[in-house]
């Protein structure tokens, strides 16, 4: 957020009229980080703490979730470092702050949510509630039953083992296969690393689905809000 006036950003809170607030400032009842600030002039933004009457007060930010088909190309990151795509820049018209839910590779496309609600981001990425998410790959060759039962088994990964998931060969090509692989994790580039330990390589990667909610027709590149019952549904 952008900084702006601290009578403004007072009304904004809904403490009181923009005129109102700046009579609070000159009376010296507002405090700015702990300094109190009587006159005008003096600009802030969501990150500072601001007090009226010695009572916090802060931009009532409504809460947004959305979900994108992410294309490959864009960070699952607000900002990057090297200046590449983001997943938020792809979100316009929303004012909110707004953040990736857990991540996408690089080089993953499929179903990504954004929110600016925290506890709603916990609840989803928090390993205690194994949220199913399902993929549909592209792998080199043709996994066989006994790749199919290492997934369920569980696999080594460096110093891990995977929990049981899912793996089902869709169709077989020339020299590779589509599968659809069900994890209950989000380990860093688990669905990869778990194609690599049965010596299968991904090739291309996509999520479908988070839980029971499935990306279906929404176009590469696209957002949309999750209706009231989706949300209800993520829990
Ligand atoms: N597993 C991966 O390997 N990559 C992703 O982006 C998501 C899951």
């Amino acid at each position: 957020m952008d900084k702006m006036r601290l009578q403004k950003y007072i009304a904004e809170c809904g403490v009181a009229s923009r005129r109102k607030s700046e009579e609070l400032i000159k009376q010296g009842r507002v405090k700015v980080n702990g300094i109190p600030v009587s006159e005008m002039g003096v600009k802030v933004s969501d990150e500072d703490v601001v007090e009226v009457d010695g009572r916090r007060i802060s931009l009532e930010q409504k809460k947004v979730y959305i979900m994108l088909n992410k294309p490959v190309g864009y960070i699952s990151s607000v900002r990057d470092q090297f200046s590449r795509n983001t997943v938020v820049d792809l979100i316009k018209g929303v004012k909110e702050r707004i953040y990736p839910v857990g991540r996408l590779d690089y080089d993953t496309s499929g179903l990504l949510l954004l929110t600016n609600d925290g506890d709603f981001a916990f609840r989803l990425t928090h390993p205690k509630h194994e949220m199913k998410k399902t993929y549909i790959a592209e792998v080199e060759g043709v996994p066989d039953s006994n790749d199919i039962e290492s997934f369920q088994n569980g696999l080594r990964i460096e110093d891990y083992v995977t929990s049981p998931a899912e793996l089902t060969v869709l169709e077989k090509k020339k020299s590779s296969s589509m599968v659809k692989v069900v994890i209950h994790e989000g380990k860093n580039r688990q669905v990869r690393k778990m194609c690599d330990a049965i010596g299968h390589p991904v090739i291309s990667l996509k999520r479908i689905a988070i839980g029971d909610l499935y990306l279906k027709g929404l176009p590469e590149g696209q957002w949309r809000y999750l209706k009231e019952e989706e949300i209800k549904m993520l829990g």
